[in-house]
This record gives C-alpha cells, sequence and structure tokens, in this order.
C-alpha cells in the first residue's frame, strides 16, 4: 500500500510517501520533504505560533507534490493519506488537517489520523519493524514531550512515565537562551558538551584532573519510584548556579556538559528501570532528543550491559526530529487495522493525548 504521510504540529512542513507490504514485512519510504523553519524562528529564540502557521500556508502544497514528485507517483496510486491530527501547536496543525481533508475529499481517500507522538515511536518501525519483539519499552523525547511507554504485541500503547514539567528537549531550549546561546538548544548545548568532553579525555592522558571546582547540577526524581520525570528543578538549579558565577561565559562547554549529563543520566536511569519491570524484549528511543549523540551511546552501553540480549532500537538521524515519514508509517500500521476517518470526520486535537 502506499501511503502519502503530513506533518505540521510545529515548526516543520513535512510531507512523505511510503510503500508499505505487510505480507512480506516491508515498509520502504519512497520520499521524505521537510520544509524546516529553524532559520526563521532562530531570531525570536524560539517557535512563534503565527509565524509557523504563515509559514506552513505558503508550504504545504508545494511540500506534498515535491514528496510525491521524488516517489515517483502519482495520487492515483495513494491507498490513503495519513495526518497529524495533534497534539501540537492548534494554528500550525489546522494547515496539515485542513489540506489532508481536501486532498482526501479531491482524489477520494480515506484519511488516518495521528497522534504525534505515535508518530514518533513509528519512526523505529522504518528500517527496523521485523526486529520488534513485544512488550516494547520506548523512551519519546522531544522539544513538547518526554514519556515512557509501553507497547504491546497488538501495537496498543500504555503511557508508563511522563514528565511532570518541562520536557526534555524544552529543558535544552531553555538552557541554551539562558546561556545566550540560541535555538533550537539540543544541538548547540551537545555541541558545547563535546567540547567539554573531548577537552577532559586529553586532561585525563596527560594528568590526573586537579580541578576542584567542578560544576554539579542535581538529578531530580532520578531514584524516584514510579517513572516519571521532572526538569524545571534542573533548570532552575542552572540558573542559580549562573547567577552566582561572575564568570560562567567562560565555563559554557563546562556547564552544558554536566547540564547534558543531567538529562541524560535521569533518562537512561528511568528506561533501563521501566525495561526491567515491564520485562521489554525491545526498548526504543525516539523523538528530536534521540538525536543526540551522547544520549545513543550511552543509551546503548547500558542496554548492553544491563539488559542482556535486548536490542535497542534508535531512529536514523533523518527521523529523529519531526517528520512526515514516521507519520505515514504509523497510519499504514493503522490502515492495516481498518482505522480510516472520512474527510468528513476528521478533527485537529492540539491537546490529544496518547491512548
Ligand atoms: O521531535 P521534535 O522535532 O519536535 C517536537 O515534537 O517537539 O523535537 C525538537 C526538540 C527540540 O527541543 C530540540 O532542542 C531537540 O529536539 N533536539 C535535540 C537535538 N536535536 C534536536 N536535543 C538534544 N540533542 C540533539 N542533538
Ligand atoms: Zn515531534
Amino acid at each position: 500500500m502506499y501511503i502519502l504521510g503530513i506533518e505540521t504540529s510545529c515548526d516543520e512542513t513535512a510531507a512523505s510517501v511510503i510503500y508499505a507490504d505487510f505480507k512480506a514485512g516491508r515498509i520502504k519510504v519512497l520520499s521524505n520533504v521537510i520544509s524546516s523553519q529553524i532559520e526563521i524562528h532562530k531570531k525570536y529564540g524560539g517557535v512563534v505560533p503565527e509565524v509557523a502557521a504563515r509559514e506552513h500556508v505558503l508550504n504545504i502544497l508545494p511540500v506534498i507534490y515535491e514528496s510525491l514528485n521524488r516517489a515517483g507517483i502519482n495520487q492515483k496510486k495513494l491507498d490513503a493519506i495519513g495526518v497529524t491530527k495533534g497534539p501540537g501547536l492548534i494554528t500550525s496543525l489546522i494547515t496539515g488537517v485542513e489540506t489532508a481533508r481536501t486532498l482526501a475529499y479531491a482524489w477520494n481517500k480515506p484519511i488516518i489520523e495521528i497522534n504525534h507522538i505515535e508518530g514518533h515511536i513509528y519512526s523505529n518501525f522504518i528500517d527496523s519493524a521485523l526486529i520488534v519483539r513485544f512488550p516494547a519499552v520506548i523512551l519519546t523525547v522531544s522539544g513538547g514531550h518526554t514519556a515512557l511507554i509501553k507497547m504491546d504485541k497488538n501495537k496498543k500503547i500504555q503511557i508508563i512515565g511522563e514528565t511532570r514539567d518541562d520536557a526534555a528537549g524544552e529543558a535544552y531550549d531553555k538552557a541554551a537562551k539562558m546561556l545566550d546561546l540560541g535555538y533550537p538548544g539540543g544541538p548547540i548545548i551537545s555541541y558545547q558538551a563535546e567540547k567539554y568532553k573531548e577537552r577532559i579525555n586529553r586532561e585525563k592522558k596527560i594528568k590526573n584532573s586537579l580541578k576542584t571546582d567542578i560544576i554539579r547540577l542535581p538529578r531530580p526524581m532520578i531514584n524516584s519510584s514510579g517513572f516519571d520525570f521532572s526538569f524545571s528543578g534542573l533548570k532552575t538549579a542552572l540558573l542559580y548556579q549562573l547567577q552566582k558565577d561572575n564568570k560562567w561565559r567562560k565555563k559554557i562547554p563546562e556547564y552544558c556538559y554536566e547540564y547534558q549529563q543531567a538529562i541524560i543520566d535521569i533518562l537512561i536511569a528511568k528506561t533501563i528501570k521501566a525495561a526491567q519491570i515491564f520485562r521489554a524484549r525491545t526498548v526504543m528511543l525516539s523523538g528530536g532528543v534521540s538525536a543526540n549523540k551522547e544520549l545513543r551511546l550511552r543509551l546503548a552501553g547500558q542496554v548492553n550491559s544491563k539488559l542482556k540480549m535486548i536490542p535497542l532500537l534508535i531512529p536514523k538521524q533523518e527521523y529523529t526530529t519531526d517528520n512526515a515519514a514516521m507519520i505515514a508509517v504509523a497510519a499504514a500500521y493503522k490502515l492495516h487495522k481498518g482505522k480510516i476517518v472520512s474527510f468528513k470526520h476528521l478533527r485537529v486535537d492540539a491537546s490529544l493525548q496518547l491512548k
């Protein structure tokens, strides 16, 4: 089956065409077009909803036609249209949803409504659908969400833990703002942290570090019972340390390193614990923060040493941040189960919950 996926929940206008053959266990991404607005929002230090909405309106049709062109098919071949219904910015979501509705009507295609977070989970099915064993435990970490999710063999999902305040990506973005580093924070903080890591590795080779004023930040809720997260205390701890330290601008790589280590320590501790308690047979990572090199590396190390023989799936870089291939793949699985809606019943839901 051929599926067109459409994603406009935040600041990326994205469309993708995939081909799924469930009998052969094969999913192929034929095109994955993303028009990013990062350069536009950078100067405001974050996503401005009104600006994002205007960009989506301008970009959505060219992006969809480009995705069909790159896939080398026309709309007649499509079996369905999958679209992000929510959660996200209402003014952004509406462009994707209303375009999907209009195209479904004009082309006479069924629609599949996709939860954006569920879409992120399916980014792991793109190349590895056959490897997944259930139950799977998935750590989903993005700018808007941080959750530990359990998926059973019928692909039914259950949230086992989530953030009580900021999302992990949001924690990166807010710290970058405090440190005057720009937007989006994830790639910038991890770049700075990497610089510091290289420096300490070099120093370790020369002599034992004599540094006594090491920056330490807390790891909120790391040992709490349950699987919920909280990152706002970490962010506040960073703010207080910066206020006390008039030389902080000279120590940016070290602050970034410790801040990133704190986030990763918490994410990994909870994921490993959840995988053990729920007897996961696969562990997956997804969402924009899963692009993070240090998180990928350290999680792989911990899964390997603490969860013997359990595979860890991590999406390819191009499927970590927002994209429509993951939406099309999630839609293919739902179409397979007959979960379609007509253009008349498609509804946007900016606060859509996972269920
Ligand atoms: O999934 P996504 O594109 O959008 C949402 O659904 O929110 O995630 C965007 C988030 C941003 O907060 C960004 O700072 C973070 O992902 N991010 C990263 C990295 N690349 C993007 N965080 C840490 N390390 C990265 N390399
Ligand atoms: Zn996302």
